[in-house]
């Protein structure tokens, strides 16, 4: 019998998989008085943030929040399209609030997001029980499409802004560790990858207001949080500037600045480009101790005929020396991790190896490794074959993702003996008698509670580990 392979992410640790694989990111907010809000959240951490943006704007509109679709009155999804299985679960779901829908007909159910934003008015009629069609730019209407679905209408507004980053918005935190959050520094693609359909969901890239960034980071400061991870497709080409041009950011100053905050804050981003990631960037980490060292620095494909097809706009050549770059700057003491994707159009068998052996190069400490799913009304579905056969496919992500393990758990066990610096995010998902929390480099580790609780500092004597964890004890 044949063996499918799902798509893997191999992330830090079980736990923080368990954890990222929820799609639901709720609170609950019951004051008796109020229509319930319930929403569910798929797809990547901009997608998170976005429905933290939402939860605010409906919140205001005096909404309650419910942790429980069946108490709910509104039913949002937030909607990812990179893959096809992506849409396929939102589906599922859909099927599902059908059933809820039948037993209490005045339920509003809306689509919002990049599934939204690519099938557009095409949902309503698909999927019969939607009401509400919201892209990613238009999440201040809500309120009067919601109005408009009152009114016995069906509502769509997909309309993509140039301008829209709901600087303004203070995102209502739904992740609820109160230690972690992220902030969404811009919006959209401008980068042409000829498979991914994110430009044409997301719309055109814009920079949001750097002074409105610093402001979110220090309220999260003077709220308790710990960490911030600064979110965009492309954090690199992060570029802001006043409006008479005197102030011009960049995303190495912008690092620079969110790091300056406070020492005890410690600064994450995702995600980089491999053809954008600056030196200046580099130093700027290697500068600042509250700055991870980790980079998340997504190759593709190994080979330079494969990137050109994908549009990648740089070689297997240039990735390496971005790597040397990194290794030089940081020695070992960096974490890096990338994304792959398996059985891209013409792939050949000695492309495939390619990948693998750049894998072997740079031994990421993990990887979000992918087959390729074409997407209608990309570069690559219009003009490219999607050649690969599945069973190759799958044969080729298979090798992809075990070496990946194996990387990870090299990774892993060259930390085992040292002493780290671990900001605690909770108990461990198994025991509270353990807690979880992540280092510098953004991996997982399960230590002995002792008397310490989340949102401290503690270090850490490593003295084991798995492929996605490590194990240690605290040093008082
Ligand atoms: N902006 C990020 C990635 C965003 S999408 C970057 O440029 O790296 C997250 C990942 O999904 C991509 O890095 C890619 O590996 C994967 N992906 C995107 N489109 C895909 C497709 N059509 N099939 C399979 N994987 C895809
Ligand atoms: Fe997609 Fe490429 Fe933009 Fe990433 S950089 S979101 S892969 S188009
Ligand atoms: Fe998915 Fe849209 Fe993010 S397609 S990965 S939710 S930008």
């Amino acid at each position: 019998m044949r063996q499918v392979v799902q798509d893997l992410k191999i992330l830090p640790t079980e736990e923080e998989k368990a954890a990222c694989d929820l799609p639901r990111i709720t609170a609950d907010k019951n004051t008796g008085k109020h229509r319930k809000l319930y929403i569910e959240s798929y797809g990547c951490q901009m997608n998170f943030s976005d429905s933290e943006i939402v939860m605010s704007i409906l919140t205001e509109e005096g909404f309650d929040t419910t942790s429980t679709p069946d108490n709910a009155d509104v039913i949002l999804l937030n909607t990812c399209s990179i893959r096809d299985n992506a849409e396929q679960k939102v589906r599922f779901r859909l099927m599902h609030f059908n059933g809820l829908k039948r037993r209490k007909p005045s339920m509003i159910v809306g689509i919002l997001g990049c599934m939204a934003e690519r099938l557009k008015a095409q949902l309503l009629e698909q999927e019969k029980i939607v009401d509400m069609v919201v892209g990613p730019d238009a999440y201040r209407d809500l309120p009067n499409l919601i109005n408009e679905v009152d009114g016995g209408h069906k509502a769509v507004n997909v309309f993509l802004s140039r301008e829209e980053t709901y600087a303004d918005i203070n995102p209502i935190r739904l992740t609820g560790d109160g230690v972690s959050a992220f902030i969404s520094i811009m919006r959209g693609c401008d980068n042409m990858c000829s498979f991914c359909v994110v430009p044409y969901t997301r719309g055109r890239e814009r920079s949001r207001d750097a002074h409105s960034i610093i402001k979110e980071a220090e309220e999260l400061v003077a709220n308790g949080y710990k960490e911030v991870t600064l979110l965009g497709q492309n954090v690199d080409s992060y570029k802001w500037a006043s409006e008479d041009g005197s102030e011009k950011v960049n995303f190495a100053e912008l690092l620079e600045r969110v790091a300056l905050i406070n020492p005890e804050l410690r600064v994450r981003f995702s995600t980089s480009h491999p053809k954008d990631i600056t030196d200046e960037v580099l130093y700027t980490i290697k500068k600042h101790d509250n700055i991870c060292n980790f980079i998340h620095l997504p190759a593709q494909s190994g080979n330079s005929r494969v990137l050109e097809l994908m549009n990648r706009t740089y070689t297997r050549e240039w990735y390496i020396e971005r790597i040397n770059k990194i290794r030089e700057i940081f020695g070992d003491d960096c974490g890096v991790s990338s994304d792959m994707i398996a059985g891209f159009c013409t792939e050949t068998e000695e492309e495939h190896q390619d990948t693998l052996s750049l894998m072997e190069y740079v031994k990421y400490d993990f990887g979000y490794l992918f087959s390729y799913s074409e997407r209608p009304g990309t570069p690559a579905a219009k003009k490219l074959t999607d050649d690969i056969p599945e069973d190759v496919k799958q044969r080729r992500l298979t090798e992809i993702i075990s070496l990946q393990r194996q990387h990870s758990l090299e990774r892993n066990k060259s930390q085992v003996g040292q002493i780290q610096k671990i900001l605690v995010e909770g108990f461990s998902k198994k025991s509270e008698n353990d807690l979880r929390g992540r280092n510098n480099r953004n991996m997982m580790a399960i230590f002995p509670k002792k008397h310490y609780t989340k949102g401290q500092y503690v270090n850490v004597l490593i003295t084991g580990c798995s492929g996605g964890t490590l194990l240690g004890e605290i040093i008082d």
